[in-house]
């Protein structure tokens, strides 16, 4: 049966119920303007956005239940929404109906200390968690390059990954406790502020990256870490970007240091986010950039453990190594970095952003058939990101002379012919982005069709109407 027949419109009958359960101003319907900011994420291009028939914007778990419930009996789709800062459509209302917007849970509950854990709902902006612990001595590691805008729902949405992955792991790594709506409305809570818990399946991991398909986060246990007392960054160009991602993993195996971040920047990469942020690269031979993070227990140690890394990256080819140990100086070191997804998307909008994912001593190959595949598709192919986990931002660009028609039929051409390259390498399609209905259709490149069922079936016993994010994930 056609997906779209299997629902109905939204009418004002059920504008009316939502309207009972979360409030009048809380509800958006008739008004295009308002109701196009839902329809899209960070992904660029309208051919991925889908206006919702209606948003509202829940208080309460108990009000998102309410709404579930309502859309099951009118079998309305419902798609979650945090920050919308994703990139992988997955917020993006693919068969219209409601828009679920958590940006009114915003509160972070609780921080207990003693037992090192935070209660936060979905609706608070990643980095106002890391800052509201930090003077209580304490640290959440998740850092995701959109954390000053993103929010934590959508993390675990995502179950995203960004820069201090390498040491500390992805989110999911720190959720201990959950209250979750499911989709046919029930309330239920799992974990919460201990360490160990064997108690039955693990349905924590179940929904964290589940992409809002199986559940909508109301309350988060997360686990933090004590504050490092130090940090460092290093900035180190290289000539090539052979030379930069060969060096690191033997860089880092001989000083026997695992830094935060390991992050990489190519040619045009470097060439792009300096103009788009009006700045001088620090050189004009730059052919390749790594930023490394390191922290520690102490500012000498730090300093040390910096002084060891930066020496041997310059015995392994670099060009030249910059510290940043302040705030200010790291701040300003990881400006290129953080900012380059929006320079792209600002200078070159016509683009495809890729998370790619491989085993890092497979980088080089990677980077190889980057070039390759560029060549053969006449496209630009920047690549930039997580090197320390072998998760790249391959971005195929469309060039200012190739028409619209032609790259919209090369650009699945190249993403198969890459996914292919990907996983032939032992990696995958997403490492942190999510599959959401952009890359859905690309699943049995990677996926056996034994495994794609058998999630099928999972969210069916979760979702049997089919109403929560449906198109999500699955071809
Ligand atoms: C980044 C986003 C795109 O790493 O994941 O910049
Ligand atoms: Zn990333």
């Amino acid at each position: 049966m056609d997906q779209k027949a299997m629902y109905q419109p939204v009418t004002r009958e059920i504008v009316a119920e939502l309207q009972a359960v979360v409030g009048e101003k809380n509800l958006i319907f008739d008004d295009a303007e308002l109701l196009r900011n839902y329809s899209h994420d960070e992904v660029a291009g309208p051919e991925y956005a889908r206006m919702p028939e209606v948003v509202v914007r829940p208080a309460s778990a108990r009000e998102i239940s309410e709404i579930m419930k309502i859309a099951n009996r009118h079998r309305v789709p419902v798609t979650p929404r945090g920050g919308g800062t994703g990139l992988s459509c997955g917020a993006v209302p693919l068969h219209g109906g409601i828009v679920l917007a958590l940006e009114r849970m915003n509160r972070i509950l609780e921080i207990d200390r003693e037992n090192m854990v935070a209660v936060v709902e979905p609706g608070v902006v990643t980095s106002e968690i890391g800052k509201a612990v930090q003077e209580f001595g304490l640290f959440y590691a998740g850092y995701p390059m959109s954390f000053e805008s993103c929010f934590i729902g959508g993390n675990l949405a995502e179950n995203a990954g960004g820069g201090r992955a390498i040491k500390y792991g992805v989110t999911g790594h720190y959720v201990l406790g959950l209250e979750a709506v499911l989709p046919t409305g029930e309330i239920v809570q799992m974990g919460g502020k201990r360490l160990k818990d064997v108690t039955g399946y693990d349905l924590i991991h179940l929904l964290v990256g589940s992409e809002g398909t199986l559940g909508i986060f109301t309350k988060i246990t997360l686990r933090l870490l004590p504050l490092p007392a130090a940090t460092a960054v290093l900035l180190i160009p290289f000539g090539s970007a052979s030379e930069a991602v060969e060096a690191f993993p033997r860089v880092i195996a001989e000083a026997g240091i695992l830094p935060t971040s390991i992050e990489f920047m190519d040619r045009l990469s470097v060439e792009t986010v300096y103009g788009f942020l009006g700045e001088k690269p620090p050189r004009p031979d730059i052919g390749a950039m790594l930023l490394i993070e390191l922290d520690g227990s102490s500012r000498e140690r730090v300093d040390e453990e910096s002084q060891k890394i930066g020496g041997l990256f310059l015995q392994a080819g670099a060009l030249d190594v910059y510290v940043g140990n302040t705030p200010a100086t790291e701040r300003k070191m990881w400006a290129p970095r953080v900012n380059l997804a929006e320079a792209f998307k600002t200078v070159c909008p016509v683009q495809s952003i890729e998370d790619i994912v491989v085993p890092t001593a497979r980088i080089p190959e990677l980077i190889r058939e980057l070039d390759r595949l560029a060549l053969k598709y006449d496209v630009v192919i920047p690549c930039y990101g997580h090197a320390g986990d072998g998760n790249l931002h391959a971005t195929p660009v469309k060039k200012p002379e190739t028409a619209m028609e032609v790259w919209k039929k090369k650009l699945p051409l190249i993403l198969t012919e890459l996914y292919g390259i990907v996983f032939g390498l032992g990696g995958t399609i997403s490492g942190e982005h999510g599959i959401g209905s952009k890359r859905a259709s690309y699943m049995p490149i990677v996926m056996s069709p034994e495994l794609i069922a058998l999630q099928k079936r999972i969210k069916q016993v979760f979702d049997p109407l089919n109403i929560l994010n449906p198109g999500k994930i699955f071809p």
